[in-house]
């Protein structure tokens, strides 16, 4: 895809929390391509080297728990001073299962908003004075499940709702040096959070009914939608959340064909 210019981020540094697979990586080597240092972190050594070399020749893949303060705090000073303060950051490490509330442990639960939401804090709130400021863009990374409630996801529900409040409060409280926003994929193609969420067709189906432009995702839309925030066109653009959903979340598409065959 040719949607920016091929330079827009040379000399920029961009750190992605969880960019070692799925959406996430596909943001890291959509900002390498564009010219962009890059950084990645997930728990798995291997898995986060492999991710490097896929990205290219300079990047860098370190091993860290999001939930870990001390941990994420030094992996993004070991990338600072490796590739230069950090421009962009992407937090996006998530875990998810499918389970009702009674078949959730109170560990099951904290598990996945510790990972998520507390996670989030952690990469942002260590991040700051690492940042090129000002002109620094963080970008959290969310879902629908923040907004509209959905059975068998209370932890995520819970996290991402947290995190959306919490990159609205950050863009208030570092307004002026850093903008902050969010990106709300809706159901993307192969990826670990679709194999997880629609595991067989009524799964798929559900999920499906509600998307306005009838069909799935690509991980390369929403790392086109990461591009822009972090680009100058979105230079008086903070404390939002993009939805890059093909209309999931604006209400109920399911009789969609009932209405497109009477127009
Ligand atoms: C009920 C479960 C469970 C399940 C785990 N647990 N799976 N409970 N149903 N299917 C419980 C465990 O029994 C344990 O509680 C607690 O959760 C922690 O489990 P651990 O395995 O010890 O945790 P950990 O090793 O830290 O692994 C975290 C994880 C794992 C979330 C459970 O699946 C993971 O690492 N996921 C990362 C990859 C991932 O999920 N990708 C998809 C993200 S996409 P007890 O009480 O027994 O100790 C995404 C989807 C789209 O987020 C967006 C929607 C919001
Ligand atoms: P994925 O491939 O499983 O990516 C998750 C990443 O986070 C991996 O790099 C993983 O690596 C890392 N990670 C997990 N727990 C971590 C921890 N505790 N510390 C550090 N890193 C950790 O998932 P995905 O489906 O592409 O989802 C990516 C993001 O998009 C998530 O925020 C998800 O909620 C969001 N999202 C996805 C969809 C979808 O359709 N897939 C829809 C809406 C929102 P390790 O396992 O090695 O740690």
């Amino acid at each position: 895809m040719n949607t920016f210019t091929p330079h827009l981020l040379v000399g920029k540094t961009a750190f992605v929390a969880g960019g070692t697979s799925g959406i996430n990586l596909g943001i890291a080597k959509r900002f390498a391509a564009l010219g962009a240092r890059v950084a990645v972190v997930g728990r798995d050594p291997d898995k986060a080297a492999r991710a490097a070399a896929e990205i290219g020749d300079d990047a860098l893949g370190l091993s860290a728990d999001v939930r870990d303060y001390d941990a994420i705090r030094a992996a993004m000073e070991s990338i600072a001073d490796q590739l230069g303060a950090l421009d962009i950051v992407v937090s996006g490490a998530a875990g998810n299962f499918l389970a009702p509330i009674l078949g959730m442990s109170a560990n099951a639960f904290r598990t996945v908003v510790d990972i998520d939401l507390n996670g989030t804090f952690n990469v942002f709130r260590g991040c700051h004075d690492l940042l090129n400021r000002p002109g620094a863009s963080l970008i959290a990374i969310t879902a629908g499940q923040a907004v509209n409630a959905a059975v068998l996801q209370a932890h995520a529900c819970a996290a991402k709702a947290g995190i959306n409040q919490l990159v609205r409060v950050l863009a208030l409280e570092w307004g002026p040096d850093v903008r902050v926003n969010g990106i709300s994929p809706g159901p993307i193609a192969d990826t670990e959070g679709m194999k997880r969420l629609a595991p067989d067709e009524a799964a798929q189906e559900a999920h499906y009914a509600r998307i306005a432009m009838k069909r799935w995702g690509r991980i390369d839309e929403v790392a086109e939608a990461a591009v822009f925030l972090c680009s100058p066109a979105a230079s008086y653009v903070t404390g939002t959340i993009l939805d890059c959903d093909g209309g999931s979340q604006i209400g109920n598409a399911s009789r969609i064909d009932l209405a497109r065959g009477m127009t």
